[in-house]
């Protein structure tokens, strides 16, 4: 019997389809039991069809209920709605999940940070309704708060603490100024948090908890927050541990989840065999957790983390001399070795 899963794998622009090429070549070496079901989307997808994310590619996350999605471009400007955004919309997918780790190896400010960020997806600011009042000189933004998005955002982060075996959710808001919607936010952390007696509750002032992540980010464990402070705050833990390459994750709802790197598509550096492929592999792997492919996720974590704490093999943006495929085949070694 056939026991492979499908997932729909999008391989996005810019750097997309180099980064995708080595998850797929590390996984085909690991032997994981996937189906890659290829959808289209990003502004390639633009050119051809008209629309940054043609339907097909949402029929087939709904019907397959797994993606993995490399970077997709958003032009700025030119009336080009953010594909990535949609797809959150679209899938209801409310879940921004990020794990923040350090690497061994890997330079980074600090040695010993383990947090993961939860991120409102679907409201906050990002609801996208700007107002012109006139034209160049006053413009107003409407940002909505839910009782109900709250409710299941901070739950996810509860329940993800308790499955971890972590001690403690800070929740993230600016509630002395924004008084209503911050505060509705955090009014309801308090709520859920008392059906977890077993995990401590903290909240904090967004600009302070920045603060308290760039001097002392031991102390956080699982942080949640709304959808703009929670944009900003985890690119923050990601510059933590190493920055944009090596940061994974992933966006969940109840019914579909689509995981992907926290960076963009890299047209810098895209076709130049450059890109670290590390924060879509690390997506991958969350994926696998995900899955309950608990076994190959550790094989690959492995493999991946020896190849890393080597300076030579890591790619140029960690200071190695590695390209994208040679940091590959690296991995694919370590994994044949091991398996
Ligand atoms: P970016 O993350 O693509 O690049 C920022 C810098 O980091 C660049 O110098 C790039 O070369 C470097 N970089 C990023 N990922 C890397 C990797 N894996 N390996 C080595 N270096 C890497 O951010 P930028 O330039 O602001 O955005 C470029 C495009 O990506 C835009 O169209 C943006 O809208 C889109 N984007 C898409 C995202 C997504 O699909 N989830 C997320 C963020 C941006």
């Amino acid at each position: 019997m056939d026991r492979s899963v499908d997932v729909v794998l999008i391989k996005g622009d810019g750097i997309g389809p180099e980064i995708t090429a080595s998850v797929v070549k590390i996984f085909a070496e690991a032997e994981v039991p996937i189906n890659w079901i290829e959808g289209f989307a990003g502004y390639q997808a633009y050119e051809e069809t008209g629309n940054p994310l043609p339907e097909e590619v949402i029929r087939q996350i709904t019907e397959y209920k797994i993606a993995l999605k490399a970077p997709l471009t958003t032009p700025v400007g030119k009336g080009f709605r953010s594909a990535n955004v949609t797809l959150r919309q679209r899938l209801d997918l409310y879940s921004n999940v990020r794990p923040a780790l350090s690497l061994p190896g890997v330079n980074s400010a600090y040695k010993d940070v383990n947090l993961v960020t939860f991120r409102e997806n679907t409201q906050g600011l990002y609801i996208g309704k700007e107002r012109i009042i006139e034209p160049d000189s006053h413009v107003e933004l409407i940002g909505v708060i839910t009782r109900k998005a709250s409710e299941r955002i901070i739950r996810a982060a509860f329940e993800y603490a308790r499955k971890n075996k972590l001690k403690k959710v800070t929740l993230g808001h600016k509630a002395n100024i924004l008084k209503e919607s911050s505060g509705l936010f955090l009014k309801v952390g308090g709520e859920i948090a008392a059906d977890y007696p077993d995990i401590e509750f903290q909240d904090m002032i967004i600009d302070n908890m920045a603060m308290q992540m760039a001097m002392r980010p031991q102390q956080f464990d699982v942080i949640v927050t709304t959808n703009l402070f929670g944009d900003i705050i985890s690119d923050l833990a990601s510059g933590l541990v190493g920055g944009l390459g090596v940061t994974p994750g992933a966006n969940i709802g109840d019914d579909y989840a689509v995981f992907e790197a926290v960076h963009g598509s890299a047209p810098d550096i895209a076709g130049q065999n450059k890109a670290n492929p590390t924060a879509l592999l690390f997506s991958s792997l969350m994926m696998l957790r995900h899955l309950g492919m608990d076994d190959k996720h550790d094989l690959i974590r492995k493999a991946a983390l020896t190849v890393l704490a080597n300076p030579e093999l890591r790619t140029g943006d960690l200071g190695g001399k590695g390209t994208t495929t040679s940091f590959t085949d690296a991995i694919c070694k370590e994994i044949a070795a091991n398996k």
